[in-house]
């Protein structure tokens, strides 16, 4: 039931401090994270492949960046229907990594399969607990999102994000990467995430006035850097798959290796970029859009926005927030965006032509 709100899509948006609130519930006692007996030794880890389709799979990408930076593991990231074919050499010391909401997509089940076959650890991190790809890991971690109806996903990406970011603060505390102290500062981070959703689902008014220009578009860029990278992935794909307007999104810097050719002034590119370390570098990015006509759609903090200067075509003011928590709370904006655009277009926010919730079938 939509509990009074035009759509599951919108609903389940809404839901997400509730849900993100009741994960940390589960996985939180204290400054302690408690998973389901570990039976993965993360000091014995020396590298992890994550295996996943369409958002989880950005979900992943996300997780390279906490794994990497804070555990200091290598990980590799792959889409499953390429990973399951290509039947990549799996080496001792691996640990392989599966998101799916559903539980049941089969290129992911698939590549779970062959990484079992090869004797790798498996974990998965999924929405449907008595699922598939659940029942066949070695660590099953549940992301608490409760049903998720509408075919784009929006609170699952944000419960698998917090999932993988407990993960990887427990893998970096049992590799003596982080000490108590700094795993209870992380901790106390993650606690704060539920209420800077709530903030930044204040703006709502804001993105629901842009998508109506956004709807004119034909095509739309979206660019982030470093963990925002995945984020303009996932509003690129959120976009597209509700409101049927083609957009694409790069690495920021791969802008001037190719897709600047596309810039003119009717195409919007929507900049996600809090004021991080890479900030500046971002904002020369924009600049270099904007020095040919192009509009640009900036997300970004307070500071962010005193730093961007004058010229931007459109601002969407999100709350100041940690590099941890960035990544989690820039999809607030990626999916208002593209629910507003589609309703703004008219189309069938919660059944897009052409999809089903879950792929079951190659
Ligand atoms: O159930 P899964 O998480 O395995 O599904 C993976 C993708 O099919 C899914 O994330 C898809 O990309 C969504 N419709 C995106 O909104």
């Amino acid at each position: 039931d939509k509990a009074g709100y035009k759509h599951f899509m919108a609903k389940e948006i809404a839901e997400q401090p509730v849900v993100l609130t009741g994960a940390l519930g589960h996985y939180l006692n204290g400054d302690e994270i408690v998973l389901p007996e570990l039976g993965i030794d993360f000091a014995r880890v020396e590298r992890m492949v994550m295996v996943a389709c369409g958002t989880a799979s950005y979900a992943c990408h996300v997780a390279k960046y906490w794994f990497e930076q804070l555990a200091g593991l290598p990980v590799e990231v792959d889409v499953a229907s390429e990973f399951r074919y290509r039947e990549p050499p799996i080496t001792p010391g691996t640990t392989a990594l599966f998101v799916s909401q559903s539980g049941e997509t089969a290129d992911t089940l698939a590549a779970l399969r062959y990484c079992a076959a090869q004797a790798a650890p498996i974990v998965s991190v999924v929405n449907v607990a008595e699922s598939s790809i659940a029942r066949e890991s070695d660590l099953a971690l549940p992301i608490f999102a409760g049903t998720e109806v509408g075919v784009a996903s929006t609170k699952a990406f944000t419960c698998q994000l917090l999932t993988l970011a407990l993960l990887a603060l427990k893998a970096a505390h049992v590799r003596g990467r982080l000490s108590d102290a700094a795993l209870a500062e992380r901790i106390g981070e993650l606690r704060a995430l539920p209420g800077l959703v709530n903030q930044a689902l204040g703006i709502e008014a804001e993105c629901e006035a842009i998508s109506r220009r956004l709807a004119e578009a034909r095509d739309i860029l979206f660019l982030g850097r470093g963990r925002m990278y995945p984020l303009a992935l996932e509003g690129a794909l959120k976009l597209k798959e509700i409101s049927y307007i083609h957009a694409e999104a790069y690495a920021s810097g791969e802008l001037k290796h190719g897709p600047i050719a596309l810039v003119d002034k009717t195409v919007p590119v929507i900049v996600m970029a809090p004021h991080d370390e890479l900030f500046d570098k971002t904002v020369s990015n924009m600049q270099e859009v904007m020095a040919r006509g192009g509009k640009v759609l900036l997300i970004t903090d307070s500071a962010g926005a005193a730093a961007a200067g004058d010229g931007v075509w459109g601002l969407i003011h999100m709350p100041s927030v940690t590099p941890l928590l960035a990544p989690i709370l820039y999809a607030v904006p990626a999916q208002l965006l593209a629910y507003h655009t589609a309703i703004a277009k008219g189309t069938d926010v919660d059944q897009p032509r052409n999809l089903a919730k879950s792929v079951t079938v190659e």
